[in-house]
C-alpha cells in the first residue's frame, strides 16, 4: 500500500469511508477501501474493470449495504439504508446504468419522486419550468415533456445528471458520466463540475479517461481487486496511475498491427434512409480495420444497423462477399458472415438475466448444432475460453450477466460475436467504459480478427482510437460522408476539420 503523498483537500471533510467490505456468492467486491471527501473537491475513484468502483458508490447511495467497515458524513458515523437516506444526507448519485423510467417524460424523470403539487395535483406548470431549469444546466435543449424512451444514450445521460443537480446534493457521486456523451458534451460536464466545486460541492468522480481526470479531478484513489492502493493527486504521471491500477505498466496504448488489405469482403453501395442517411458507399477488405468518425447525430450508428439489417433503409445495397444481403434481415447478416457489437449494450447486445456463458454462446448456437443436436460442452467450453482471451472478470460462465462491472458485460458482448466467428466484425464504440488494460486487449482482438483475414468497421467518438486503430478513416457528418483519409493522412485536426466544414456553428457546440 503506498500511502498518499496528499494534496491538502481544500475544504472540510464531507465524508469518509473507512475499511469497506462488501462480497457478492463468490466475490470480494470491497476488500477494505478507504477515502476521504471534502467540499470543494473532484475526487476520482480509478481502477480496473470489475475493480469496486461502481460497488462502492452504490454503498454510499444506499443501494448496497456494506458487510464490514464504516461510512462517515459530516464526522458523524451512518449507516445509509436506502436512497431516501442517502438523498437525505445530501448525497446525489448518478448511477453507471440509467435509471430512468422510458415511458415518462423528461420533466417527469427529472423531479421522480418529488414533483410540485397543487392541491394535491401535480403543478404540471411549476414541474415543467423547474425541470427546465435543471435542463438548461446541462445543456439539454429539448421539450421537457418528451418522453425518455426515444431519447438516444447521450441524451439519457443528460437527463440523468439533470435529475442528480436538481437535488441540490452536498455530495454529488458521478459513475462514468462521460461514457456516452460527445467532446462539446464533456466539456460543458466538466464545466459545470467545476462550478460545482466552487461551490463547495464535493464530487467523486468514476472515469476511465486519464485526460479527463487530469483536467478536472483534485485527488485520485486507486482501486485494485477491491482495495484502495492509495490517493494521488490528479497530476500523477500516467505510467503511475496505470502502474498502480494494473500492476503494471502498459507498453502500447494502440497496439494495432498493419498488413496489406486483401479480398473485399464488405461492400455497401449508395445507402440512403432517408432522414438518417444519405448515399453512404464504402468498402471493408480482409485485413482491414476501416473506421467512422464523426460527432454523436452523425448517423453513424444507424448506418451500422442498417448493414447488419437491424433497421430498414430505402435504397442502395449491402453485400458480403459479392453476395447482395436482403433488406432488413439480421438472420441472413449473420448467416453471411456479419456481426454487430451495438453501442447500447444492455438494451441490444445482452441478454441480462441469463449467464455468461449463455450469453456467449448465443450466436455460436449454429455453429455448435449438428443435426438438431446442440452440443453443450462445446458451447461451454468456447465460453470458458472467450473469458480467457478477454480477462473477463467472473467468478465462472454460470454468473448473470447482469451481476458483471460495467466494462466487463462489454466484454461479453465483444466476446459474443467472437465467438461466432465473422468474416466483418461491425464495432460501435468498443472500448466505452472499457479500462486502459482491457482497451489493449480488445485492440488485440481486433488485430487477431484482421490477421486472420477478417475485417473491422468501427464507429468511434474517441479519436485517438479511430486514428490509432484504423487503416482507413471515414468521415461522416449529418448523414453522409464527407471524406476518406488513410492512417498516414490522418490526424486530430484533418478529422475535425472535415467534421465541422459541413456543420452549422451551433450544431458544434
Ligand atoms: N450484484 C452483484 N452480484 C454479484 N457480483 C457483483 C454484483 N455487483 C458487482 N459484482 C461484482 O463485484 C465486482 C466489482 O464490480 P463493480 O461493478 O464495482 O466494478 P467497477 O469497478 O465499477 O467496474 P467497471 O469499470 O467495469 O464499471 C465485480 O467482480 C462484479 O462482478
Ligand atoms: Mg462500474
Amino acid at each position: 500500500m503506498t500511502e498518499s503523498p496528499t494534496v491538502a483537500p481544500v475544504g472540510p471533510e464531507l465524508l469518509r469511508v473507512e475499511g469497506l467490505v462488501k462480497k457478492f456468492p463468490g466475490v470480494v467486491a470491497l476488500g477494505g477501501v478507504s477515502f476521504d471527501l471534502h467540499a470543494g473537491e473532484v475526487h476520482v475513484l480509478l481502477g480496473e474493470n470489475g475493480a469496486g468502483k461502481s460497488t462502492l458508490i452504490k454503498c454510499l447511495a444506499g443501494v448496497y449495504q456494506p458487510d464490514g467497515g464504516q461510512v462517515v458524513v459530516d464526522g458523524r458515523r451512518v449507516s445509509i439504508t436506502t436512497s431516501a437516506r442517502a438523498e437525505a444526507l445530501g448525497i446525489a448519485t448518478i448511477h453507471q446504468e440509467f435509471n430512468l423510467v422510458p415511458q415518462l417524460s423528461i420533466a417527469e424523470n427529472v423531479l421522480l419522486g418529488r414533483q410540485p403539487r397543487k392541491l394535491g395535483l401535480v403543478d404540471k406548470r411549476r414541474m415543467y419550468a423547474e425541470a427546465r431549469v435543471a435542463m438548461a444546466w446541462v445543456g439539454l435543449d429539448l421539450d421537457p415533456r418528451t418522453p425518455v424512451a426515444g431519447l438516444g444514450v447521450a441524451r439519457q445521460q443528460l437527463v440523468e445528471i439533470a435529475k442528480a443537480l436538481s437535488l441540490d446534493a452536498r455530495v454529488l457521486i458521478l459513475d462514468e458520466p462521460t461514457a456516452a456523451l460527445t467532446d462539446a458534451e464533456v466539456d460543458r460536464l466538466l464545466e459545470l463540475m467545476d462550478e460545482l466545486r466552487a461551490h463547495g460541492v464535493g464530487l467523486i468522480f468514476i472515469s476511465h479517461h486519464l485526460d479527463e481526470i487530469r483536467r478536472i479531478g483534485d485527488r485520485v484513489t486507486v482501486l485494485r481487486d477491491g482495495n484502495s492502493v492509495g490517493t494521488v493527486p490528479a497530476s500523477t504521471s500516467t505510467d503511475e496511475l496505470v502502474r498502480m491500477m494494473v500492476g503494471r505498466s502498459i507498453e502500447q496504448q494502440y497496439p494495432r498491427e498493419r498488413g496489406d488489405a486483401g479480398d473485399e469482403l464488405l461492400r455497401v453501395e449508395h445507402l440512403t434512409s432517408h432522414g438518417r442517411f444519405d448515399d453512404i458507399s464504402l468498402s471493408v477488405r480482409a485485413g482491414e480495420v476501416v473506421g467512422i468518425a464523426g460527432l454523436v447525430g452523425a448517423g453513424r450508428t444507424e448506418v451500422l444497423r442498417a448493414i447488419f439489417g437491424a433497421d430498414a433503409y430505402d435504397a442502395g445495397s449491402v453485400a458480403v462477399r459479392g453476395k447482395t444481403l436482403p433488406r432488413h434481415d439480421v438472420q441472413a447478416a449473420i448467416g453471411a458472415g456479419l456481426g454487430l457489437v451495438p453501442e447500447d449494450r444492455k438494451a441490444q447486445g445482452l441478454v441480462l438475466g441469463a449467464s455468461v456463458g449463455e450469453n456467449l454462446g448465443l450466436v455460436a448456437l449454429g455453429r455448435a448444432t449438428k443435426r438438431g443436436i446442440v452440443n453443450r460442452r462445446w458451447l461451454w467450453q468456447l465460453a470458458a475460453d472467450t473469458v480467457d482471451d478477454l480477462s473477463i472478470r467472473t467468478p465462472n460462465t454460470q454468473v448473470l450477466v447482469k451481476n458483471l462491472s460495467g466494462g466487463n458485460q462489454q466484454k461479453v458482448v465483444m466476446g459474443k460475436w467472437l465467438s461466432a466467428d465473422p468474416a466483418v466484425l461491425l464495432l460501435d464504440e468498443p472500448t466505452r467504459g472499457v479500462d486502459v488494460g482491457a482497451r489493449v486487449e480488445i485492440y488485440q482482438l481486433v488485430n487477431k480478427l484482421t490477421s486472420s483475414g477478417r475485417g473491422v468497421l468501427m464507429v468511434s467518438s474517441d479519436l485517438p482510437e479511430v486514428l490509432g486503430m484504423c487503416d482507413r478513416i471515414l468521415v461522416m457528418a449529418q448523414g453522409r460522408i464527407v471524406g476518406e483519409l488513410t492512417h498516414q493522412e490522418a490526424t486530430q485536426d484533418a478529422v475535425m476539420a472535415l467534421v465541422v466544414k459541413d456543420v452549422e456553428p451551433t450544431r458544434v457546440n
